[in-house]
């Protein structure tokens, strides 16, 4: 006989993730459906396909269209809308690349006027998102187009919700904090990583408190993606390992998030197949299309697993040190990504064997810690190949810094559904480890 028993409850002073949350606003809850016991291997899909617990999710996603040519649709998509003004949303690299100007044909040739807005920075600051939903207010605009990397898509989601909610975009921090949805959002990324063109997440920098904070809410998903491969094409080296390691991050987190489901876990380890692939290909051939569109399929993926089943510690952990050092975000988990495995292994190593497989790391490995040694051993391969060497003592880190970086990072939304419970002394090690 089934039947489905609620089970559960938040830790105290843990914060519920909103594919959750939404469901369950009172309260972090799981829905056991009885059934038979797992079998069989342990790899991560096996126990998915007999597990017995099926806990309820959501699945959030914009529309998307993914494709060379992609970006041309922004007029099409405008009109659509029915709108009279649009601010476009850039930053003086992409304007350079070409990227912005295709995009305003685009519109033009749909007939629909647009002013610029190109004052974002790499990591998108607080300063920047309130001139930003000025302009867009003044001018009176009532679309967004965002066109460029993940911190133009995050600016244009944080100006387009101060614009509605006439609030600081500090006020929207957390999990579920944004009243009202900003204005419809078309984002164009032209970088294959962040994927803030499908996610709940916008990454913001305040710079006098020296930290990123994330806002995660529904009302971020943009309404449309136009994904294009062909603009990560004038991506720099260094800029593409960046954002693919960041990317591999997404999916490994998305993996053995606390609120993994089979829907994610199709897309995360699809995504870690994908950069595994592509990566390498596409930091040292960067004309070609096969592997830039083997990355940007990838950051897709990994962006619709992990915008559904969160992330983790690496974030949790990047976001504060990113703010603090004001280092690129791709950087920052490249770095901190094999210590945090080798912290959270043991509570998921079925899941970890599944990511090892993904990795294209050889079957046959017998132990716990020989497959965790060579998910860290791969990983760090990974991303020395990419050049993004050495530690963060060499990028200004010091031990003094780290108490008050730890202090952030425990308070940040992503480590709610990390596998294993990190405390603050835990994320100390973890930075001290990385450095
Ligand atoms: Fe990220």
């Amino acid at each position: 006989m089934q039947g489905i028993h609620p089970e559960g409850n938040p830790s105290p002073g843990r914060i519920a993730w909103p594919g959750i949350l939404l469901l369950f606003p009172c309260g972090f809850r799981t829905f056991h459906i009885e059934g038979e016991q797992p079998t069989g291997s342990h790899t991560g899909e096996a126990h998915v396909a007999n597990s017995k617990t099926i806990a309820l999710r959501k699945f959030v996603a914009p529309e998307f269209v993914f494709g060379t040519g992609a970006l041309d649709l922004a007029g099409r998509y405008a009109s659509n809308l029915h709108i009279r003004k649009a601010l476009i949303v850039t930053d003086p690299g992409v304007t350079a690349a070409g990227w912005l100007s295709r995009v305003a044909e685009s519109l033009t040739a749909s007939t629909i006027p647009y002013v610029v807005f190109d004052r974002v920075s790499p990591n998108p600051r607080v300063e920047e998102v309130m001139h930003g939903a000025e302009v867009f207010l003044t001018e009176g605009c009532d679309v967004i187009v965002a066109v460029g990397g993940g911190s133009v898509i995050d600016c244009a989601k944080g100006l387009g919700i101060v614009s509605t909610n006439h609030q600081t975009v500090r006020t929207f921090e957390g999990v579920d904090n944004v009243p009202e949805p900003g204005p419809p959002l078309i984002a164009i990324p032209t970088t294959a990583g962040t994927s803030a063109d499908v996610s709940q997440f916008a990454i913001i920098a305040d710079m006098q408190e020296r930290l990123k904070f994330a806002i995660i809410s529904k009302t971020v998903v943009p309404d449309v993606a136009l994904v294009d491969p062909l603009t990560t094409v004038t991506m720099d080296p260094y800029l593409t390992a960046c954002t693919g390691m960041d990317a591999l991050v997404h999916a490994i987190e998305a993996y053995v998030s606390e609120a993994h489901s089979p829907v994610y876990d199709l897309h995360a380890l699809e995504a870690i197949r994908l950069i595994t692939r592509h990566l390498q290909t596409a930091i040292e051939q960067p004309d070609d299309l096969d592997a830039r569109a083997g990355m940007m399929l990838g950051s897709l993926e990994a962006g619709l697993a992990f915008s559904n089943a969160s992330l983790g510690a690496v974030h949790a952990m990047a976001h504060s040190l990113g703010g603090y050092l004001d280092m690129p975000h791709g950087e920052c988990n490249a770095l901190l990504l094999e210590h945090v495995v080798a912290f959270n292994y043991d509570a998921a190593p079925e899941r970890y064997a599944a990511i090892a497989t993904a990795l294209g790391i050889p079957p046959g490995l017998t132990g716990p810690s020989t497959v965790r040694a060579s998910i860290r051993a791969r990983i760090n391969e990974m991303r020395t190949t990419a050049r993004i060497a050495g530690s963060l003592a060499g990028r200004g880190l010091k031990s003094a810094d780290i108490p008050v970086l730890a202090e952030k990072a425990v308070k940040d939304p992503c480590l709610v559904t990390n596998p294993r419970r990190a405390l603050k002394r835990d994320l100390e090690v973890i930075y001290e480890d990385a450095r």
